[in-house]
């Protein structure tokens, strides 16, 4: 069983089992992460035995500060204006992979670009001491809900794991932007804690949707799978259905539901991104068949809100 520690006394036993080639849950700002030690081969490989996550995917790799970032990937300007911005933060930027970073190349999965993204906080500090970068998707078995809170991460991954640092629930609640940033060109390959708006002011160029291929191949169908099966945009819950609810007003047939969560009483999209994963693990917990979700809006924080919402809704096999 993972041994669960409060950040502020985590930091000497994290970066010793990282030193060891150990996949550890440390909290960020977006989600909680399994991390380990991205220039060492055995320690990402049990990153992907301990999620049960096929090989193909690449995984993120963190950064302490833009000097690391700038010794594994090739920034242009237009890149080290979008780091400059978010950086600490909930952006990730795909660009061309240096070679000889030192980064094993079970983390880009044989590509020739490297996630990279700068996290806040104990992910920074523990990236800093161990004084390399660290491969961390999220903390959950492949195809479950991330987790936001260390207790979830105990119930999903706490048999497989040594440590769990207990950072508190996660401020953003969402994982990370992901952006293709070329010379003059930026695509999302994933919504997420940095709304498309922002990087649009802040880079003066749209932000083009609709990768194809393999881009961001983290984003299956079914990638954030509760049990309970998923109604999206419901106008009306029935009895023996649990509520995801949005804003300060209930759709018909509320006070019948099983179990009802609000992403955010006032409407807030922050707060709503936030809540997401960890009310619809509440909900899944409620043994309610289904979940219906009243409708989120589809700006801002909401294009993320609603990916994940799909996401959970895709037809799966188990
Ligand atoms: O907020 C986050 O980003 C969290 C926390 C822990 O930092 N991490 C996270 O990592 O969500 P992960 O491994 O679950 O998601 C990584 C995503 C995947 O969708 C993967 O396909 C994509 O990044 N990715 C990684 N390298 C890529 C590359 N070279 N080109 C395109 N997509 C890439
Ligand atoms: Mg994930």
């Amino acid at each position: 069983m993972a041994d669960i520690l409060p950040e502020r006394e985590a930091l000497s036993r994290a970066v010793a089992l990282l030193r060891e080639g150990a996949a550890i849950a440390i909290p960020t700002e977006t989600v909680y992460g399994l991390a380990a030690d991205a220039t060492n081969g055995e320690a990402v490989t049990r990153i992907y035995e301990t999620k049960g996550r096929p090989q193909f995917n690449p995984l993120i790799a963190h950064v302490a500060d833009s000097a690391m970032a700038e010794r594994i990937a090739v920034f242009s300007p237009l890149a080290r204006k979008l780091a400059d911005a978010f950086w600490p933060g909930p952006l990730t930027l795909v660009l061309p992979h240096r070679s000889g970073s030192g980064v094993h190349p079970l983390v880009t999965a044989g590509l020739d670009t490297i996630a990279l993204r700068c996290p806040r906080g104990f992910g920074a500090r523990a990236i800093t001491a161990l004084g390399r970068p660290l491969a961390a998707p999220s903390a959950n078995t492949s195809g479950r809900i991330s987790g936001t809170t260390a207790e979830a991460v105990e119930a999903d991954l706490g048999a497989r794991i040594p440590l769990i640092v207990d950072g508190g629930a996660t401020p953003v609640g969402l994982e990370s932007t992901i952006l293709k940033v070329e010379q003059d060109r930026i695509t999302l390959l994933r919504p997420g804690g940095v709304a498309a708006e922002e990087i649009e002011r802040v880079s003066g160029l749209p932000v083009a949707r609709g990768a194809t291929g393999v881009q961001a191949p983290g984003m299956l169908a079914s990638h954030y799978a509760p049990n309970a099966h998923m109604r999206l945009n419901v106008k009306s819950v029935a009895p023996n259905e649990a509520l995801l609810a949005f804003g300060p007003r209930r759709v018909h047939g509320a006070e019948g539901a099983v179990a009802v969560r609000n992403l955010s009483e006032t409407g807030n999209l922050r707060e709503a991104a936030t809540n997401l994963f960890s009310h619809l693990l509440a909900l899944d917990q409620s043994d309610a068949a289904t979940i219906a979700a009243e409708p989120v809006p589809l700006e801002g924080l909401g294009e993320a809100i609603n990916d994940r919402l799909v996401r959970a809704a895709a037809p799966r096999d188990s």
